[in-house]
């Protein structure tokens, strides 16, 4: 078959890895991809190629899917899914057979929307901090409410935000102050609601799940590190490293995931009529044993993919069918014992101001580990160059985390690139 893969990330790139590996895939093409993700290896012969189309430009995706014969667009990141990508094939007569690995325009409301995810856990019971939301006819109800909580104070832009739409603040005047911003247009129309919410202390985790709108099967969880600091300080990044297996989502633990989030959220989906064929990510937090979401993403994690993917042995191409296919019921997911974990090398200044174009180097001398390129480009004269803050993932197995972490960091140190950063905790919490 032949596969169309939307992105660009590292957690593309892992994606590619492993469908690369499945017989059944003949041609795979990255859009737009980055410089890993291009000449990879397929298993039946022939290798990955990168196509220059954004993954939002559902027209030039339109006539790239029916030119080449794809039989199956998966979608990494979050945002064609907020934007309907799913209905849009859907409701297209030429595009229509062609099944879309990712939710509905409504089910991505999950991540597109805090509120409305909010109100979708109350429906259906999902455990989750306590919240309200305001908009800025009501700044002075939000105020009352914030006054009813203990800091530290949660604020919640409703809608996508590349990830900075969450404040953390420790006291009551900032949580005010932030407050009127948001609504007051800090994040655009993004943040013309906000989502106020309890602050719950724990250790998250992260479980991933995909469904074919009945049944699921769960995959790996990991652990992200989000801070860019040492000791998790810092702004925070898109993810800075992932550790799986994560040691306190034992099988109870799991099953307690399994039965109070996972199974009512699927159920929920359908009772709902939300169409979701696809990944869904739960951000959970472990609150003195028990399970909370802290959020929902209608897609796979970024760096975790690149340890969920190494730990899953199971063709996932054969996974992915059976979501299209409606007969996940059917397949089977096993898992790999070893632990994986991948540590993730920045440009320097990054999440802040950071230069690109930076050549890399030693990327041939790493052996034993994947190295999976984040933001990398080809420049030019073919060399391989920085093209974004998180530029490549170094994930490697190991018999336990430690075993792994120490790989990651040995293989890490034969990368080059002016600037290079990453954290040399990672895992050291667990
Ligand atoms: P989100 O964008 O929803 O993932 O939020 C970003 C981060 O903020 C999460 O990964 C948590 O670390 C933190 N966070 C979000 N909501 C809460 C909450 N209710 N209590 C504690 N931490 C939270
Ligand atoms: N690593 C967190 C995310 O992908 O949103």
């Amino acid at each position: 078959m032949r596969i169309l893969l939307l992105g660009s990330g590292g957690r593309e790139h892992a994606l590619a890895w492993k469908i690369a590996q499945s017989v059944r895939v003949e041609r795979l093409f990255v859009a737009p991809g980055n410089a890993g993700t291009s000449g990879i290896s397929l298993a039946s012969g022939g290798t990955s190629a990168n196509v220059v189309l954004k993954a939002d430009d559902f027209e030039g995706i339109r006539r790239f899917v029916l030119d080449e014969g794809v039989d199956m667009v998966v979608v990494g990141p979050e945002d064609p899914l907020v934007k309907g990508i799913y209905d849009f094939f859907r409701d297209d007569t030429a595009l229509s057979r062609i099944p879309v690995i990712g939710p509905s325009k409504a089910g991505a409301q999950l991540e597109g929307s805090k509120d409305f995810a909010k109100g979708f856990m109350q429906r259906h019971n999902i455990p989750t901090a306590a919240y309200q939301t305001f908009d800025a006819n009501h700044i002075e109800e939000g105020i009352a409410f914030l006054e009813t909580l203990k800091a530290p104070y949660v604020l919640k832009a409703d809608g996508l935000c590349a990830g900075k739409g969450v404040l953390i603040l420790p006291t009551l005047d900032e949580a005010r102050r932030e407050l009127r911003e948001m609504l007051g247009g800090m994040f655009g129309q993004a943040s013309a609601r906000v989502v106020i919410e309890e602050f719950l202390s724990g250790i998250e985790c992260s479980v991933f799940v995909l469904t074919d709108g009945h049944d699921y099967k769960i995959l790996p969880e990991a652990k992200d590190y989000k801070r860019i600091g040492e000791g998790d300080t810092g702004l925070n990044t898109g993810g800075m490293g992932s550790v799986s297996p994560v040691p306190f989502a034992d099988e109870a633990w799991m099953q307690k995931v399994e039965q109070r989030i996972i199974r009512p959220t699927v159920e929920g989906l359908a009772a709902e009529g939300l169409d979701y064929k696809g990944f869904i990510f739960f951000g959970l937090i472990n609150v003195d044993g028990d399970p909370k979401v802290i959020e929902y993403n209608c897609r796979m994690g970024d760096p975790e993919t690149e340890t969920v993917m190494l730990r899953t042995k199971s063709d996932l191409v054969d996974l992915l069918e059976g979501v299209a296919h409606g007969d996940l019921a059917r397949r089977k997911v096993e898992l790999d014992e070893r632990a994986a974990v991948c540590v993730m090398l920045v440009s320097g200044g990054y999440p802040g101001h950071y230069e690109k174009g930076k050549v890399i180097t030693g990327i041939e001398a790493v052996e034993g580990s994947v190295v999976f390129h984040a933001g990398t480009a080809r420049d030019a004269e073919g060399q391989t160059v920085t093209a974004g803050g998180r530029v490549i993932a170094v994930s490697s197995y190991g018999r336990d985390k430690d075993e792994a972490l120490h790989k990651s960091f040995t293989e890490a140190q034969k990368i080059a690139f002016e600037g290079k950063y990453f954290r040399r905790d990672i895992g050291q919490d667990l």
